[in-house]
């Protein structure tokens, strides 16, 4: 498979997908990486650390988009970045498509697959690749408000932990998991007094189980909630609904209500933030005022310790890299419940109306191949330079939407049948294998539906289709989820 690495053009965004480390695995396993030229530089890898990893160097973004089959980013697609977006692309990234709906409408008008690191999910409801980002963004969102706090930078004037006869501040926390249980630990760690809440109370009473200090705790409620607000000197929002956009917990009345000079973390705006005063913000422009209360919102915190949070996240997200690539995206989301849970858009594999299947030569790469499609004079083909299969394989009727290999034909030791296995002949057997992978395959129209014409199927009978949840989902404000994936499937017979 070809994976590209396109680098980050969000404002101050310096992480990189993947580390000349994680490019030479990927190599090593076969698949061709196209870097974008200066990619890894804000991460401190230069371009030379991918061309000796392996990785062929690319000039610009619009090279890396227009060849890969597999796009690895850190954060979701801008604007500008729209136009890049196509049909049979998979793109494996952070979306926060619950905060951002006119993404995932682009995603699904452009018909690209579309899998975010923040909803893959394990079965203990762990989520892998956010969890590195969450730590370091809760990490660093205690530094950031100690230096919002201090009086240079507008705030009220407070030392975190105080000072021998002067009582030490007061941080709440919004959420208890990943980026509040590092939150609170920093602040803790600081001298601060600390209240996490959380409607979670297995997660409460492991916090107060396992951190020391001045940590309470607390039921997320709005009268727990106006009160640790009321009396804190920072508030930390970290609260996740994976999927969904973040709930808004505290009011514009709770933060009118906030002492001027403190300060506001909402770590959780990229899913829309908890705070009804939260806007996004960059770190070109981290912070504005409400209320006199300070608000920091920017979406990409790690975005600036690269060197730290780059490690962490190409090696956390390597393994789905490596499924992604080498199984192919299908079989990789049908073998991982847990990737398939990151699919937030799959896209079909033919539009479902006013199709007609492209006079293409059977060699085309595949469906999303955008190369020219005119129905090539006899004897003549368009697309000379696509490799011309071997007439066993177009013979099969395969190849136009499943990469069955070709009938290989009887190696040595053929026909010696192991004792106790059913008698059928290598062909047979090749073929039974097809049918199965036939009846397996989402792409229909295998065997029965060859001549051009216009695609007969239903867009639910798709078993990964997500269009209609997906449609459903927009109009909720939510993200578009999978349908049926992830529901432990059989794999289809693999070569
Ligand atoms: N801005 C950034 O740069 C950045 C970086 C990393 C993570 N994040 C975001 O931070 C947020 C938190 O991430 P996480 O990894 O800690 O998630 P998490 O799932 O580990 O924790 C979320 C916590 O919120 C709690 N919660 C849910 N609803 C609640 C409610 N109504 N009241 C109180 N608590 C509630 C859950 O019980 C859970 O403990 C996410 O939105 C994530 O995307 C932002």
């Amino acid at each position: 498979m070809i994976i590209g690495v396109p680098k980050e053009i969000m404002d101050q965004e310096y992480r990189v997908a993947a580390t000349p480390d994680i490019v030479a695995l990927l190599v090593g396993h076969g698949h061709r990486v196209l870097v974008q030229a200066g990619a890894g530089e804000g991460s401190g890898y230069p371009d030379s650390a991918y061309r000796q990893a392996g990785a062929a160097l690319v000039p610009d973004a619009a090279s890396v988009w227009h060849a890969a089959d597999l796009v690895i980013k850190v954060k979701e697609p801008l604007p500008p970045e729209y136009p890049l977006l196509r049909p049979g692309l998979t793109l494996f990234c952070y979306l926060h498509l619950a905060a951002k709906p006119d993404l995932a409408r682009v995603l699904l008008e452009r018909g690209t697959t579309a899998i975010a690191f923040e909803t893959v999910q394990l079965a203990d409801g762990s989520l892998p690749i956010l969890s590195p980002m969450s730590e370091i963004a809760g990490r660093a969102a205690v530094q950031i408000a100690a230096r919002y706090l201090e009086r240079t930078s507008g705030g009220v004037g407070l030392l975190l932990g105080g000072a021998a006869g002067v009582p030490p501040s007061r941080v709440a926390v919004l959420g208890g998991g990943v980026v509040g249980t590092w939150a609170a630990q920093v602040a803790l760690g600081m001298g601060a007094t600390v209240t996490v809440i959380d409607v979670n109370g297995e997660r409460l009473r492991h916090l107060q189980g396992t951190l020391s200090g001045r940590l309470y705790t607390a039921f997320s409620n709005p009268a727990t909630i106006a009160e640790a607000t009321g009396a804190a000197d920072v508030l930390i929002g970290a609260v996740l609904v994976p999927g969904a956009r973040a709930p808004r917990l505290v009011t514009a009345d709770m933060v009118a209500a906030m002492r001027r000079g403190s300060v506001i973390v909402d770590v959780s705006v990229d899913q829309g933030g908890c705070v009804e005063t939260t806007r996004l913000t960059h770190h070109s422009n981290p912070t504005y005022e409400v209320h006199g209360v300070i608000h920091y919102c920017v979406g990409n915190i790690p975005g600036v310790v690269p060197r730290t949070s780059t490690h962490a996240l190409a090696h956390t997200a390597y393994p789905y890299y490596e499924k992604l690539a080498t199984l192919g995206v299908r079989e990789a989301l049908l073998s991982d419940p847990a990737l398939a849970k990151g699919v937030n858009v799959y896209a079909r594999h033919r539009p479902t109306s006013g199709w007609r299947r492209p006079w293409s030569c059977p060699q085309r790469r595949s469906w999303g191949c955008s190369r020219p499609t005119r129905r090539p004079s006899r004897g003549q083909h368009e697309g000379a330079p696509h490799r011309r299969r071997p007439p066993a394989y177009r013979a099969s009727g395969l190849g136009r939407r499943c990469r069955l290999p070709p009938q290989r034909s009887p190696g040595p030791g053929a026909g010696v049948r192991p004792q106790g296995s059913t008698p059928v002949g290598l062909a047979q057997g090749h073929a039974q294998l097809r049918r199965e992978h036939r009846a397996d395959c989402p792409a229909r129209g295998h065997g029965g539906n060859r001549r051009a014409g216009p695609y007969r199927g239903e867009a639910g009978e798709h078993p990964l289709l997500v269009q209609p949840s997906g449609r459903r989902a927009l109009s909720q404000g939510g993200p578009p989820l999978l349908d049926g994936a992830g529901g432990g499937r059989p794999l289809p017979p693999r070569y």
